[in-house]
């Protein structure tokens, strides 16, 4: 099989190749991805000889048609992913988000190429404490210009199905954690922090929920639905991995041997999401996926174990992205 990976060279995306590699031998890997401030070709470094890796822009229609022509699949990672860069300059979130998916559209239409959309929960909005988990068929309601334009997507996939008979997927995950996520997000911050001795970041008073899964799992679930799930269906991703953003510095805060009140807090983020939560009964019942991270807090120490071991990788992003943090006007409360 030949499988084109958009933004193969992110952290959800690089995982992907990385285990796509090492669990299917028989796959040959394109990666189209522009390098922006999340992508990183370090990461693809251990797999440089056994794929493709072509320099490109998802909106750019010509090389996509092109790229598209010649695969099997295709597999849509590639966004702008970050809720605070999408509250500071939104406009990036449009292009790659939206214009990038219709251009993989149209080249997967003229093709008859199968395409899977990677998405995300947060198209639904956020729930109340004692709101059901998000199912396949909760309302789009979303918050922020990310989970904005993320949303217009899977909008465009669903249509490009009905109207035109494209062969596609999506998977809205959850939360994801592991090795290779940039520095900006909340985890591996507050990893990196407390190496260089900084105590970690809370928005507000931390009391936001996040679901989240081991980003193994969810590359697990994304395969599971490229080959057996049904056309046109959407798929949620979740490992029942609730906990508040308190709950997981002090779980970091632990895993350091700190003290469990180490932290700032820090100016909230405007229209901030309360909850997400996902129920995956559909992916477990009909696709028969299971989380193989079913404890989070090993899930964790392996993390940061990983970004312990892989300063190299981190280093260079570290202080530019604290920086726009200052930037953007975050103050410690
Ligand atoms: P990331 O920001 O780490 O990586 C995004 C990658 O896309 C980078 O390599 C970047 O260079 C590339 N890219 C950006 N714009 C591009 C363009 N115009 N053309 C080609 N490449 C481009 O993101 P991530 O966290 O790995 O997320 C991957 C996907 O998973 C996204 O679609 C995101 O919405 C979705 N998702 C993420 C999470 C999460 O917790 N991180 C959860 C659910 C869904
Ligand atoms: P993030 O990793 O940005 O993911 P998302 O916005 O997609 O959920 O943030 C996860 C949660 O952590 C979210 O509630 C915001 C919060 N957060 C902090 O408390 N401190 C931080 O330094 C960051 C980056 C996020």
């Amino acid at each position: 099989m030949r499988l084109l990976v958009t933004g193969g060279a992110g952290f959800i995306g690089a995982n992907f190749v990385h285990q796509t590699l090492a669990e299917r031998p028989g796959t040959h890997v394109v990666v189209l991805d522009k390098l922006t401030y999340a992508g990183n070709r370090t990461s693809l470094e251990p797999v440089a000889d056994r794929i493709d890796f072509v320099h490109g822009d998802v909106a750019d229609a010509d090389l996509v048609d092109r790229l598209v022509g010649g695969v099997d699949a295709v597999v849509h990672f590639a966004a702008e992913s970050h809720n605070d860069n999408s509250l500071t300059q939104p406009w990036p979130f449009l292009q790659t988000n939206i214009i990038g998916t219709y251009a993989l559209l149209q080249a997967a239409r003229r093709h008859d190429v199968r395409y899977h959309h990677i998405s995300t929960d947060e198209v639904y909005g956020d729930l109340d404490a004692a709101a059901p988990a998000f199912s396949e068929d909760a309302p789009y309601q979303p918050s922020s210009p990310y989970s904005a334009t993320k949303a217009a997507s899977d909008m465009l996939v669903r249509a490009w199905v009905r109207s035109f008979g494209v062969r596609a997927t999506l998977s809205n995950c959850s939360n994801n954690y592991g090795p290779y996520q940039h520095v900006e997000k909340f985890i591996p911050r507050q990893i990196t922090n407390l190496i260089d001795g900084v105590r970690p970041r809370l928005y507000g008073a931390g009391h936001q929920v996040r679901d989240w899964i081991h980003v193994e799992d969810h590359n697990r679930a994304v395969w599971s639905v490229l080959e057996h799930g049904r056309i046109g269906q959407t798929y949620l991703i979740g490992a029942n991995g609730e906990l508040d953003n308190k709950a997981v510095v002090r779980l970091i805060l632990a895993e350091f041997g700190r003290d469990p009140d180490d932290f700032d807090h820090v100016t909230d983020r405007p229209g901030h999401d309360q909850r997400y939560a996902i129920d995956a009964t559909l992916l477990r019942t009909e696709l028969g996926w299971e989380p193989r991270y079913s404890d989070f807090r090993t899930g964790l120490a392996d993390t940061i174990r990983w970004y312990r071991e892989h300063e190299n990788w981190w280093r260079p992003q570290k202080e530019i992205t604290e920086r726009a943090y200052v930037a953007a006007g975050e103050q410690v409360l």
